[in-house]
């Protein structure tokens, strides 16, 4: 662009003779003005002119990011950031720019920077203003939900009563409880739902019925023989119906919560490659699972009655954890933050009661231990009290309608020294939003004895719902040409 002035003072420069001007005037100026043209093209088009910022560089707010349009899938924050980038040199005006602050560096200006992002709705393709609540998109998954609410159909594998194995493969008869109630729950529940169908040929998808977590106790398995019990039974299905072979298993799934259930398929890789599988040990560093493919089921520990009555006002800490130091994780957040007033971090069992501390404290960890995936988050939502996720790699459940960033917090592990800063950073507003929202999320994560519309089972449904294309071959007729 240097060159524009020059330009101008070349051509009405004093010193120029007229002879001169009148010789060279003509071509002189066409060259400098293709020039010009040539340049003015090749910065338009070239990434080597543009001056580059990266988002990935940093943390997103949890509140300024609202902007962001519906993905798949939201994972926790890949450490790779270095805390030494500061807030992006982009004027507010940016869209891009502004949404984007490191939490760490949480100016006055930045926060106004969030409140003007906040007044200027932006507009979707219908021309209503976006959803920014705990939805991606509400309207299209309500509408989306009750189409899979009225035609959604799923076939159960079926055994009989006597069946040797009916304890695995069959609901189990009593009121789950515990750590892995999920698995047993989503069974239970599906098999009273009025997505069971007893035509396979209006089937959607083919449900899998057998119980990793009942297989673990059954003493003739045991935990080293759900491989070769889970190959036998594809084997069993393949051979005696023919839907399994149609699609090599795509448009069959299975659910599982306890973390064993990622060693389970290693024997039928058709499984772990082809078949949805449903688990809460959903993280995308392990090969067992296939991001987009699988689906996170959420890891919830069942409480009886309602929740209690919250009032944030009450919750004197800052932020709470307590477990066992199995993970280099854990051992980081304890060697960080073990004698800190504001943060309560406990190794091993807590003297006080554990729903105290959910009870009063502002933020509630939930740190990778030798799984990804524990009861922390739905106790946490239960009693109120804002997850700070920090797991790097956390396929979070029902990421693909809900906005995680709207109700929780994740803390790229790595950011483990900087916790009290960006928790601390976060303003009375912005906690109030969250924690808005995430009683509101709070139904999502709730088991019921019988469907209760938007609860954990349906949420899981249509999870399935949005995994349910496959391509069927019909093997008769087929096989002869
Ligand atoms: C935060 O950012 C502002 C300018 O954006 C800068 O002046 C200040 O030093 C930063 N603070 C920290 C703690 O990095
Ligand atoms: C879903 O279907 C069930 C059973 O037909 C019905 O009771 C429920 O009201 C439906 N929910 C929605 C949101 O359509
Ligand atoms: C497979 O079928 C055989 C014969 O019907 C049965 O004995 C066996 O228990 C079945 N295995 C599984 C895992 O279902
Ligand atoms: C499915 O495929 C397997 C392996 O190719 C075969 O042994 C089995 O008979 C097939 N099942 C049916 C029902 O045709
Ligand atoms: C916490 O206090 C104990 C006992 O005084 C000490 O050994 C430990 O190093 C302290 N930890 C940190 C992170 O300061």
């Amino acid at each position: 662009m240097a060159l524009f002035p020059f330009l101008l003072y070349y051509l009405s420069g004093p010193r120029l003779l007229d002879s001169f001007r009148s010789f060279f005037f003509i071509p002189t100026c066409l060259a400098l003005l293709t020039s010009l043209f040539i340049l003015v093209y090749v910065s338009s088009t070239s990434k080597f002119f543009i001056h580059q910022h990266h988002p990935h560089l940093m943390i997103k707010s949890p509140i300024g990011s609202s902007r962001i349009p519906p993905t798949t899938h939201q994972i926790a924050h890949d450490s790779s950031h270095s805390p030494s980038t500061s807030a992006p040199d982009v004027p507010p005006e940016s869209l891009e720019a502004s949404k984007i602050l490191p939490l760490w560096n949480y100016t006055r200006e930045g926060i106004e920077n969030l409140r003007y992002m906040e007044s200027h709705q932006p507009i979707g393709s219908n021309g209503n203003p976006v959803n920014n609540e705990v939805f991606h998109d509400k309207d299209i998954f309500l509408e989306d939900y009750e189409e899979m609410n009225r035609s959604f159909k799923i076939y159960v594998y079926p055994h009989r009563e006597d069946d040797p194995f009916a304890n695995a493969l069959l609901p189990v008869d009593f009121e789950p409880g515990g750590n892995y109630a999920s698995e047993s729950y989503f069974k239970r529940v599906l098999m009273k739902s009025h997505f069971i169908t007893k035509d396979p040929s209006e089937a959607d998808l083919f449900f899998l019925p057998f119980s990793i977590a009942r297989l673990r106790h059954d003493p003739r398995v045991d935990v080293g023989g759900i491989p070769d019990f889970i190959k036998a039974y594809i084997s069993n299905i393949s051979h005696t119906y023919p839907y399994w072979n149609r699609t090599g298993g795509a448009d069959h799934f299975y659910v599982a919560c306890h973390s064993i259930g990622r060693s389970a398929m290693e024997k039928t890789n058709e499984v772990k490659f082809n078949a949805i599988q449903v688990v809460c040990s959903s993280s995308y560093f392990l090969s067992g699972y296939v991001a987009h493919k699988d689906a996170s089921l959420p890891q919830i520990w069942p409480r009886q009655g309602d929740p209690p009555n919250l009032f944030s006002s009450k919750r004197k800490k800052l932020a709470f954890f307590a477990g066992s130091v199995n993970s280099p994780v854990r051992q980081r957040l304890i060697e960080s933050w073990e004698n800190d007033t504001d943060i309560s971090v406990h190794s091993g069992r807590l003297k006080t009661p554990y729903t105290d501390e959910l009870l009063e404290s502002k933020f509630c960890l939930h740190v990778k231990g030798f799984e990804v995936n524990t009861a922390r988050i739905g106790d946490a939502m239960y009693f109120g009290c804002i997850p700070v996720i920090i797991a790097n790699y956390y396929d979070l459940p029902f990421a693909d309608i809900l906005n995680w960033k709207h109700f929780s917090l994740t803390v790229a592990t790595l950011d483990i020294p900087l916790l009290k800063k960006i928790l601390q950073s976060v303003s009375y507003d912005q906690y109030s939003t969250l924690q808005r929202n995430l009683l509101k999320v709070r139904k999502h994560f709730k088991w019921h004895p019988f469907p209760v519309d938007y609860d954990a089972f349906y949420m899981v449904m249509y999870e399935l719902w949005l995994r349910r294309s496959s391509v069927v071959v019909p093997l008769n007729g087929w096989v002869e040409l």
